[in-house]
């Protein structure tokens, strides 16, 4: 627990975890996170090994978690992957990854050698993430790193990323991936337009929502009901039609270029997946400054 009160999230460490399991099983050659594993503690660790072997615990609490695991690696390999290449084509000298959680790009993107990263995140989070790269530290393949706690529901984000030394004037292309559902609509809207205000000519998002879903809510009430801890203490704030989002960005001067859903990504990518309502619901859109 932090001094704000608030724990660790705990949604990073089963989306790292998903990540771990997906490494070199899915998508070989399109996604990789060898990072992962290396951020995990020895239980969530063992997790990750309890899926990738394809066994189940005993006994029903236990083997929410395992589903999880093993739903959230479904989800995070197309989104990573259609992220990991919007990064990549964009070789950006300035890049802001709002919620980071346990994010690796910075040490896994060898694309990113030229790139400054600043990680935006709760502080209980970040802080939580600093103790873990401390034990595993993994070598930084981004030119620098810059930890910059903010908290979305209270913290002013253009402020700290003054006092973190980005740069408005230089173009910056911002990350938001995993975090928008955790955010009321004001507060989504507050940080656009923060970010807006620091976003030179040439600037680009990449985000990461979820659009309405009648099964995907339900799938997580079910989740919740069987007495997941883990989507209990971080409960969905915000969904988003993706006209409506595209309209939001637009009031900021970003451009929607692309917005493509997670199943339709996955299926590009030849993956197979059980849980296409989740799926078929979190998308990745890139807009773009003008
Ligand atoms: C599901 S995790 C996603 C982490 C990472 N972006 C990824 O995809 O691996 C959600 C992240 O949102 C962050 N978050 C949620 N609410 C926040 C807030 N009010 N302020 C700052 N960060 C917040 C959490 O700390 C956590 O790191």
């Amino acid at each position: 627990m932090s001094e704000s009160g608030r724990a660790a999230s705990r949604t990073a460490v089963l989306v790292c975890q998903g990540r771990a399991v997906a490494d070199g099983r899915a998508a070989v050659g399109r996604f990789a996170d060898p990072v992962a594993v290396r951020l995990l503690d020895p239980a969530e660790r063992a997790a990750v090994d309890a899926v990738r072997a394809g066994a189940p615990p005993q006994g029903w609490q236990a083997r929410t978690g395992y589903e999880s695991v093993r739903a959230c690696a479904e989800v995070v390999v197309p989104r990573t992957v259609a992220i990991d290449e919007a990064l990549r084509v964009r070789a950006p000298r300035q890049v802001v990854i709002l919620g980071a959680g346990l994010d690796t790009r910075a040490w896994r993107l060898a694309e990113l050698a030229g790139t400054d990263v600043w990680e935006v995140d709760h502080p209980a989070s970040q802080q939580d993430k600093r103790a873990r790269l401390a034990a595993a530290a993994p070598p930084e393949l981004a030119r620098s790193v810059r930890f910059t706690p903010v908290d979305f529901a209270v913290d002013d984000l253009g402020t700290a990323l003054d006092g973190a030394g980005h740069d408005p004037a230089a173009p910056t292309t911002w990350l938001w991936e995993g975090v928008v559902p955790y955010l009321s609509r004001a507060q989504v809207r507050a940080t656009l337009a923060a970010l807006a205000a620091r976003s030179a000519p040439g600037s680009a998002l990449v985000l990461n929502y979820q659009a309405p879903s009648a099964k995907a809510t339900v799938g997580r009430w079910l989740t919740r009901l069987l007495g997941n801890a883990i989507t209990a203490g971080e409960p969905w704030r915000s969904l988003w039609q993706p006209a409506r989002m595209a309209a939001l960005l637009g009031e900021f001067g970003l451009r929607v270029v692309s917005d493509r859903d997670l199943l339709d990504l996955a299926e590009a990518l030849g993956v197979s997946s059980r849980g296409r309502a989740s799926l078929r619901s979190g998308r990745v859109a890139v807009a773009e400054l003008g």
